[in-house]
């Protein structure tokens, strides 16, 4: 009887260990929550919010920092700064990407055809990957509360999202404070009233 408890034991462990590493596995080679939807590029929602009855989102963002933020990579300043890191070409080097661009450590089955690198800190850099949510019955029903917008990917970025990339670990150190109040300001983009 002893021995029968035994082996009961032994295989009861043996199971929750191979549990275990199976779960270890498959968790690391899934990718990670924040890309379970495809990230489609600025132009896709260029299509419908470069209206001024819309709010001219689109233009007000290309007029901004975000949208030169890749091409900053390739300038003399950047590369100077890159040396700090030991990064050689900061236009390919995700200790600059990473808050230079959209997704950029995605794997490629999340990047949509027309994702473009060279965009920057594109509307998806904020408002999460837009595979999903960017078709216009979604995005209706998002905008009147009938789908939820999670589901679909859709973030409704705070000041803690800018923090994301406004942080004192950016070149360390970042030029000052970050105040939402003024940088929110500067590039905001509401959709207008009626
Ligand atoms: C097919 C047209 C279409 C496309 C493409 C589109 N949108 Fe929209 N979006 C809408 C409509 C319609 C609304 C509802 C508000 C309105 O009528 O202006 C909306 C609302 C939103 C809202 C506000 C949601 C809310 O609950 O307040 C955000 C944020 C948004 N869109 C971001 C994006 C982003 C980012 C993209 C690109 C990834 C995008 N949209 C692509 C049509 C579109
Ligand atoms: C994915 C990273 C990222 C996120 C998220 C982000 N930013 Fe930025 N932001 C940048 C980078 C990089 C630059 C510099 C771009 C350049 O000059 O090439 C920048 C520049 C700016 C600038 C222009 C600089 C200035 O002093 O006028 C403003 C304003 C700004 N961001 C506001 C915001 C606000 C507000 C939020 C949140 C709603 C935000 N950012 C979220 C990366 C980010
Ligand atoms: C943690 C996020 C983060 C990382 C990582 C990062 N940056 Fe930035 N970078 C920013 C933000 C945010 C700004 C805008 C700061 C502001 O204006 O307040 C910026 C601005 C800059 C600017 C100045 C743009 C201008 O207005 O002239 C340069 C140049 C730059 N970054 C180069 C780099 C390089 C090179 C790397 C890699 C070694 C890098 N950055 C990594 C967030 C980051
Ligand atoms: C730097 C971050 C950032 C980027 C880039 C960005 N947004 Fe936003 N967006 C925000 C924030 C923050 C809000 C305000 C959320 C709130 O109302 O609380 C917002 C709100 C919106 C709204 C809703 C406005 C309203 O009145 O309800 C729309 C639509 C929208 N964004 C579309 C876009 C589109 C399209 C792009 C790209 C062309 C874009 N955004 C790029 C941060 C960003």
């Amino acid at each position: 009887m002893k021995t029968f408890q035994r082996i009961i034991a032994q295989i009861s462990l043996l199971a929750i260990i191979i549990f275990y590493i199976t779960s270890i596995e498959s968790y690391a080679f899934d990718p990670p929550d924040e890309y379970s939807h495809q990230f489609i590029g600025v132009a896709k929602c260029k299509m419908c919010h470069k209206k001024e009855k819309k709010g001219f989102q689109y233009e007000i963002w290309r007029e901004s920092a975000h949208s030169r933020a890749y091409e900053t990579l390739a300038t003399p300043d950047a590369k100077e700064l890159g040396k700090k890191y030991g990064v050689i070409d900061p236009q390919i080097d995700s200790k600059c990407l990473r808050c230079h661009t959209t997704g950029h450590d995605a794997p490629s089955e999340f990047k949509g055809r027309k994702f473009d690198i060279s965009e920057g800190v594109g509307c998806e850099s904020c408002h999460g990957a837009g595979g999903d949510y960017y078709k216009s019955k979604v995005m209706k029903g998002i905008r009147s509360g009938r789908i939820n917008r999670e589901r679909y990917g859709l973030i409704i970025p705070n000041e803690d999202t800018c923090k994301g990339c406004h942080n004192a670990n950016a070149h360390m150190p970042v030029k000052e404070e970050f105040n939402f109040k003024i940088m929110w300001a500067k590039i905001a983009h509401p959709i207008p009233e009626g």
